[in-house]
């Protein structure tokens, strides 16, 4: 017998228990939003720091230097008189409301981010804004999920792979993140974020006004166009998306209860 034929004699039980599955009786609309696997944990894969600092602080060694030939990745020059602000976030309904927070704890259902009522348990973040450049938030170290240090999105779904087009219900899941993702499109990797979606992850995704304290976000298509993106929370799943046009998103989904936020730092 021939090796190759052997091996796919070896792999047909496999293959036969892959096509009997049936997939899941939920309507089309709903298959989105479920994650293709359980969250799998990277406990220690990752660095338990994010700055040289924090390892410090910790006791761990420091972190392995980058490759400093990544696009768009900050010189020294920008970075080393960067303000800091720290803060937590909280959600105002659309007249203007506070209705809570954005909890700081993933909720570990979906690995995404939903909403608390207590501002002790809400998301508490730091970041270096960059005027208009959308930068990455850092996720406190005592809540962030073991490895995965940033805030950022997982594209969800729409009618152009990691893209928010104006006119369709393009979205992506609010998530934690385990690298800083210059500027740019979505980098396609299951393993990058807590939600274990490869459908593409973003982390520069914020700005920040000082003087109303809203915190806008932006998602970068596959051309490197800034889209401006609308937070929502979503009632249904419990989760905070970034999305790219209300009216359209509700058309395609509209039992999830979903409405429009504002997410507003109240510094600490
Ligand atoms: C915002 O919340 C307040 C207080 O619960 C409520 O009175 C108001 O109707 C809400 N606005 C919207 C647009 O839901
Ligand atoms: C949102 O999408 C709809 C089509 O679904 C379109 O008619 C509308 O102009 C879009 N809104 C914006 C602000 O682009
Ligand atoms: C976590 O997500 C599940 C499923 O959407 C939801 O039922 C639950 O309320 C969420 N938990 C929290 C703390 O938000």
């Amino acid at each position: 017998m021939r090796i190759s034929t052997l091996i796919v004699l070896l792999f047909l039980p496999f293959l036969s228990l892959c096509l009997c599955v049936s997939p899941l009786s939920l309507s089309d609309t709903e298959i989105w939003s479920l994650p293709l696997k359980p969250p799998k944990h990277h406990r220690n894969k990752y660095p338990l720091c994010s700055t040289n600092a924090e390892c410090f602080k910790k006791g761990l060694p420091p972190l392995k230097p980058r490759s400093k030939t990544k696009r768009h990745e900050l010189k020294a020059r920008q970075s080393a008189s960067a303000t800091t602000v720290n803060g937590i976030i909280q959600v105002l309904n659309s007249s203007g409301t506070p209705i809570g927070y954005v909890s700081g704890t993933v909720n570990s259902t979906y690995g995404g981010y939903g909403m608390t009522s207590s501002a002790a348990n809400a998301m508490s973040v730091s970041f270096s804004p960059n005027g208009n450049s959308p930068v990455t938030y850092t996720l406190s170290s005592s809540q962030r999920p073991s490895g995965f240090p940033y805030l950022g999105a997982v594209y969800g779904g729409g009618t152009s792979a990691m893209n928010f087009a104006s006119t369709d219900y393009s979205y992506a899941f609010v998530t934690a993140v385990n690298t800083v993702i210059p500027v740019g499109p979505a980098v396609a990797s299951a393993s990058n974020n807590r939600f274990n979606s490869a459908k593409g992850t973003e982390t520069s995704l914020f700005t920040y006004n000082s003087a109303s304290g809203n915190i806008a976000a932006t998602w970068t298509n596959t051309n490197s166009a800034a889209v401006s993106a609308t937070i929502i929370y979503d009632v249904k799943f419990a989760l905070f998306y970034l999305i790219s046009n209300f009216s359209a998103f509700q058309k395609q989904f509209p039992n999830e209860g979903e409405y429009v936020v504002t997410w507003k730092l109240i510094p600490q």
